[in-house]
């Protein structure tokens, strides 16, 4: 196994040890307000929406995880069938590893094999050429891509990258030069006001905040290099709920926004639609419920997700997502002094 390949697999590793562990929920400061006159037929709800032209037939996207061996490509064919199956939009794991080993692009190619009509998503990190950004995009015949951000793993990682001077210019060199859309996306420390204009002002239409409370790849790392681990810089980031307002308010509808980062369950997603997000990321529970119980086990939680947001829709009264974004929310605890203290309404 090559050492990128054993990376990978130490991340799929760890991130199943920490998930196991992991209390809390940041969006349990969060309250959907009860509609006791809601009017809403339950099987009328409509819960598609749309990230700038592509139509999404439900607002979950199984996130980006992983690719590049061969067990990752079993993990890929499984989430590429349930994908299909429920229709839901997919994201593969970085292809920078299939632009260095020809060989390891079977591992995403299985992705659009399984799902040939459905909504595929490229992933690589922020330093990728224009040229490189075509090849994963055409590799699997992507919908639209996703640029990640991952400064605080790459730091932490031994053998990350630690220069990342021109990373704005060059995302607005993907942004203008790229044929599908594009999406900047945090992989768990999520993404402030300031930085969300910046990304808006290079041209990114759809920005994935990648928020704290779920996956987090200073633990992960920490536990890949125990010698050099940086504890006290565990749980580094904005939680997602937060992340969301603060990018939401600041950018309103200039760029569509996803929310991702801790979310477990429908009411995470209802949550996150109703402050305003076109569409909700799932990944470590989504790896975690694949790899413990099984694709049954997966399949009967997504089940569950979507049944939940299904319910909580009906509960307050909307019959799809715009009437969702319009209901009022009750935001208390450590979400609210947060925002308070940044001056956000
Ligand atoms: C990830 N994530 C990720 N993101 C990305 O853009 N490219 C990648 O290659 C990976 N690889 C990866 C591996 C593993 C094992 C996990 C669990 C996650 C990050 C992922 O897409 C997401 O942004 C974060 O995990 C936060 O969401 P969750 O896990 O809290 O739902």
């Amino acid at each position: 196994m090559s050492k990128r390949s054993r990376r990978k697999m130490e991340h799929i590793k760890y991130s199943l040890l920490l998930e196991k562990k992991l209390k809390r929920n940041v969006f349990s400061d969060i309250t959907l307000l009860h509609n006791c006159l809601s009017e809403v037929n339950l099987d009328e709800i409509d819960i598609s929406t749309n990230l700038q032209n592509l139509r999404l037939e439900k607002p979950i996207i199984i996130n980006a995880i992983t690719g590049g061996f061969s067990f990752a490509l079993a993990i890929n064919r499984e989430l590429a069938k349930i994908a299909r199956e429920f229709g839901l939009a997919m994201a593969v794991g970085s292809q920078r590893i299939a632009i260095k080993d020809k060989s390891a692009q079977a591992s995403f190619k299985v992705v659009r094999e399984e799902n040939p009509e459905g909504l595929i998503f490229a992933n690589i990190g922020a330093d990728a050429s224009l040229e490189e950004v075509a090849e994963v995009v055409e590799m699997i015949n992507a919908d639209a891509v996703q640029i990640h951000l991952n400064t605080p793993q790459e730091i932490v990682m031994a053998e990350g990258r630690k220069c990342f001077a021109g990373t704005v210019d060059n995302i607005k060199r993907i942004a203008a030069g790229v044929k599908v859309p594009v999406i900047v996306k945090e992989v768990g420390f999520g993404i402030a006001r300031e930085e969300a204009r910046m990304l808006v002002d290079c041209g990114v239409k759809i920005i994935d905040v990648g928020g704290a409370g779920g996956t987090d790849f200073i633990a992960i790392e920490n536990r890949r290099n125990r010698k050099n681990a940086v504890t006290t810089l565990e749980g580094w980031g904005i939680p997602t709920p937060v992340s969301l307002i603060e990018v939401i308010s600041e950018i309103g509808d200039r760029a569509d926004i996803i929310a991702s980062g801790g979310l477990k369950t429908g009411l995470d997603v209802a949550k996150s639609l109703a402050l305003g997000a076109k569409a909700a990321g799932l990944a470590g529970t989504v790896l975690y419920k694949l790899l413990k119980g099984g694709p049954v086990a997966l399949r009967k939680y997504l089940r569950q997700v979507e049944r939940e947001l299904r319910y909580s829709m009906a509960m307050v009264g909307a019959n799809n997502l715009s009437e969702l974004r319009k209901r009022p929310l009750i935001i208390t605890g450590k979400t609210y002094k947060w925002l308070k203290f940044r001056g956000i309404q």
